[in-house]
């Protein structure tokens, strides 16, 4: 009898109780054979809850990630409602845009343990290592123009700000225009990329990277000192299936407030979480840098600027530092 067999008759009836008179009768082995493999599931990390009338009922699942399982905890209306997960895949990135480009429908999910060449801003890459992260891609398709793209990008990363500091109880702040820090330190990263028709989107594959478990070990020299993990944040290893949950119950929620409200609200909340108000900066942009200290977002998604001069500018994108 295979484990998979097993665990899917749990995973069909998320919850419930299954009847070891059901298991053996389905799978065709004895009683006995079914109390072994529910110790080896233990053993790997699952629990369940044993009751002499009513059978077994699964309660945990170690930290693999296992679509029916997320799916079935999902409480969403459409984001997350469908899930693909990949072992190792070179970009979810360029897995979700074939699903999109095939027609998945706005909140399909694409998941992997791995990336073997991780997409990040600005031609960068992304470190991706199995099983340590969440590494995730998922299809959009708003009803707005192309220009309001930098809006979604936004309204991301408030999502996953507030989602991430409610699951951790840490001091999580966003970092213009979507890097969330934590000291300091980036702990995920996220990268929108878009296909539009006629000035309007056709759909919106938004990339999402979460550091949860890595430690110090997975981060190259160089990289230690600017990005950290949940993990070594809280001294405490986390749930990658209770982050991917959370998260897309607070997406969906802001998402449809956008629809909804459009952009008004998301500033308010994308200010209130920002780390980069009121400092000092330099903004590197292709057409040269710009020194001068961030004040706020325009209705737009741009980032107002004010120079020495006392004006106001707005920025569409850049890379921010620190003035030297
Ligand atoms: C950044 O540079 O801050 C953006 C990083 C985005 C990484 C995520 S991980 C899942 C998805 N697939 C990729 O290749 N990139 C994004």
């Amino acid at each position: 009898m295979s484990n998979d067999k097993l665990l899917q008759m749990f995973l069909r009836e998320p919850g419930q109780y299954v009847s070891g008179e059901k298991m053996s009768q389905e799978l065709q082995v004895s009683r006995t054979a079914i109390w072994k493999q529910i110790q080896k599931l233990e053993a790997e990390g699952y629990s369940f809850e044993a009751s002499r009338r009513l059978g077994y009922r699964l309660l945990n699942i170690p930290d693999k990630l296992e679509g029916a399982w997320l799916e079935s905890r999902m409480e969403t209306s459409r984001f997350g409602k469908l899930i693909h997960i990949h072992d190792t895949v070179q970009s979810t990135q360029i897995v979700a845009r074939d699903a999109a480009e095939n027609g998945a429908p706005e909140g399909t999910l694409i998941i992997a343990e791995q990336q073997s060449n991780g997409r990040g801003r600005m031609g960068r890459g992304w470190v991706s290592p199995k099983g340590k992260g969440v590494w995730m891609s998922m299809v959009l398709r708003p009803s707005v123009p192309i220009h309001f793209a930098p809006q979604l990008t936004l309204l991301t990363a408030v999502a996953l700000c507030r989602s991430l500091t409610r699951l951790t109880g840490l001091s999580i702040g966003i970092k213009w225009p979507n890097d969330l820090l934590i000291e300091g330190k980036k702990i995920s990263g996220i990268l929108l990329e878009s296909a539009a028709e006629d000035e309007r989107l056709r759909y919106v594959i938004a990339g999402v990277g979460i550091s949860v478990n890595l430690e110090q070990s997975d981060y190259e020299d160089g990289l230690r000192e600017k990005a950290t993990s949940l993990r070594i944040a809280s001294g405490k290893p986390l749930s990658r299936s209770d982050v991917i949950v959370q998260f897309m119950q607070e997406w969906e929620q802001l998402y449809d407030l956008y629809q909804e409200q459009g952009f008004g609200p998301i500033i308010t909340l994308w200010e209130a979480l920002s780390i980069s108000l009121g400092k000092p900066a330099n903004l590197v942009t292709p057409q040269g840098t710009i020194t001068g200290i961030p004040v706020g977002l325009d209705s737009t998604g741009a980032i107002k600027i004010q120079l020495d001069d006392g004006s106001v500018i707005p920025v569409f994108s850049a890379e921010m530092g620190e003035p030297t």
